[in-house]
């Protein structure tokens, strides 16, 4: 069979048919036609089936149609009330300034808490950040965390975040109006609103729902978030940081309501230059920690209990832009970025005035709370299967010892995969994993399939069939 379609293409000339190819210039490719195409052939399938994907459950999707856009509504025009929520602005006026935004957040988070049975602890943990470039005194930092403790592995921690500080044209202007409707209320409304579904659900692993501040600034909150965590001594596995989520609607008002961006670092900026030069000698530099969480939220998010397709972009941030998923990855942290699909710029970090007849500012009549709300639903499914699989796989290696056809893959087994382990693969040009073979309760698989032609990844599978993402391995 191989052989056969790979002849096909010069069949005309095999059998004579001169005129065929003649006829083309011969300075250009005869092109093949995709019919005769060989691509399947020279890539076997190998001994795994068609991955396909994980569904949402009956909890799940319960939770996922409790998001509620008219809620997400109220909450960004509250935070638009504050007038401004400048990291600069003040900090103990009731009414106005982000120490208003501060503890109306955590007010509403506590009463989000009271549906948990204690399992969800609101916090405020803040500090003084010293003067920086965009920080002229000693400022105050606070960060609202409610955090709902994992049933069976409460130090498997997975964090989602907005930032609720905003901002005018002036970066430094902190006494203006800055309505930050979709920067970052929109974020920080997602954060809050999932906050609120899942505080009477039980997840396995702990999941925490942040609003930061100081991110305009130089993501003061969520560096001082993500030293807190990690200096707890409790193990992120993920976070998913939502900036700029609130509209689908281009400045030429093209639209894309039903796409949600999602910004997922290549080669990891924690590594060493020699894990870098590691990962590159092995053809890892698409299978970072950050592209894997971005695949399994491809995976599990994509559906009709989100109503969304999700943009995977090989890219950390968007161009001359950063975000608060930065100081995770920079601990070595797995972490992606939502943004809306495409952003109309009049409408952030713009002083709102009208020039020239056209309204700049960032303004709640810009943003789509319906489509906040599948951004929303989007991380649910993502947080909620993250937090209900077992963790990802650690010391995933591959044994490289010697030259065979075959691949080797070991790890290290883990007390919650109590439903086994799954190697999945794809061809090294594809962006998602295409192939799955369930392996069982081992630690170890062979597979006949050669480790030149394929990346790998293994996947640990809990009782209740909840997949976690893939672990990338390195030479043992
Ligand atoms: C903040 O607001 C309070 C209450 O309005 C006021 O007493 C205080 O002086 C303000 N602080 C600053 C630094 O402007
Ligand atoms: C408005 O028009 C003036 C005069 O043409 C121009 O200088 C200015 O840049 C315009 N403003 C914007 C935001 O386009
Ligand atoms: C790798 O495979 C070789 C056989 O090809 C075996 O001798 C060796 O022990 C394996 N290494 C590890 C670390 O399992
Ligand atoms: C590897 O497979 C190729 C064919 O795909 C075969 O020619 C070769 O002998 C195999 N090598 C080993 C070590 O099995
Ligand atoms: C992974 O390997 C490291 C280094 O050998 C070891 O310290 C660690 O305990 C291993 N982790 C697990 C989960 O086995
Ligand atoms: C390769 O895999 C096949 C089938 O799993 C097995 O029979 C064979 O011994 C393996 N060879 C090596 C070198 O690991
Ligand atoms: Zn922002």
């Amino acid at each position: 069979m191989r052989l056969h379609l790979a002849i096909l293409p010069w069949l005309p000339i095999l059998i004579g048919e001169v005129h065929y190819v003649a006829s083309q210039k011969l300075t250009t490719r005869v092109p093949i036609p995709p019919e005769q195409c060989v691509i399947a052939e020279t890539w076997p399938a190998g001994p795994g089936q068609a991955l396909v994907p994980q569904a949402p459950d009956a909890e799940l999707r319960q939770i996922l149609r409790s998001v509620d856009p008219k809620r997400i509504e109220s909450i960004i025009q509250k935070l638009v009330s504050f007038g401004t929520r400048h990291t600069l602005s003040n900090q103990t006026d009731p009414v106005r300034g982000i120490g208003a935004a501060r503890d109306w957040i955590a007010s509403e988070m506590r009463s989000f808490a009271r549906a948990s049975n204690g399992r969800m602890t609101v916090t405020v943990p803040s500090y003084v950040q010293v003067p920086a470039n965009r920080i002229p005194v000693n400022t105050v930092i606070s960060d609202v965390v409610a955090t709902l403790r994992g049933s069976t592995e409460p130090n498997r921690v997975y964090v989602i975040s907005g930032h609720y500080d905003s901002r005018r044209t002036d970066v430094m202007d902190f006494v203006n109006d800055s309505p930050g409707a979709n920067d970052d209320a929109s974020g920080v409304a997602t954060v809050m609103e999932l906050a609120r579904v899942m505080a009477s659900h039980r997840p396995a692993a702990t999941i925490v729902f942040a609003a930061v501040a100081g991110e305009e600034q130089g993501l003061f909150g969520s560096n001082f978030l993500a030293q807190t965590l990690v200096d707890s001594g409790v193990e992120v596995q993920g976070m998913l940081n939502n900036d700029i989520v609130g509209s689908s609607t281009a400045d030429d008002g093209t639209r894309d309501p039903f796409v949600i961006r999602m910004f997922a670092q290549g080669v990891p900026s924690s590594e060493t230059p020699a894990q870098v030069s590691t990962r590159l000698s092995i053809g890892g530099e698409n299978d970072s920690p950050a592209r894997q969480l971005g695949r399994f939220v491809h995976e599990v998010a994509t559906n009709d209990a989100t109503g969304m397709s999700i943009q995977m972009i090989y890219r950390q941030d968007r161009f001359l832009r950063s975000g608060d998923h930065v100081p995770f990855l920079q601990r070595g942290i797995a972490a992606v970025r939502f943004t809306e699909p495409h952003e109309n710029f009049n409408h952030q970090h713009q002083d709102v005035r009208v020039e020239n007849g056209t309204q700049f500012g960032d303004l709640i009549e810009f943003v789509d709370f319906d489509f906040i709300a599948r951004v929303a639903r989007v991380n649910g499914a993502g947080l909620w299967s993250l937090a209900n699989a077992p963790g990802t796989p650690k010391n995933v290696t591959i044994n490289t010892s010697a030259l065979t056809n075959n691949s080797t893959l070991t790890w290290a087994l883990d007390d919650h995969a109590n439903g086994g382990y799954e190697v999945v693969y794809r061809n090294p040009h594809e962006p998602f994993w295409t192939h799955v073979v369930p392996v069982g309760r081992s630690n170890t698989a062979s597979l006949k399939l050669s480790k030149d032609n394929v990346n790998w990844g293994v996947r640990a599978v809990g009782s209740n069939g909840y997949k976690s993402p893939a672990t990338f391995p390195f030479p043992g």
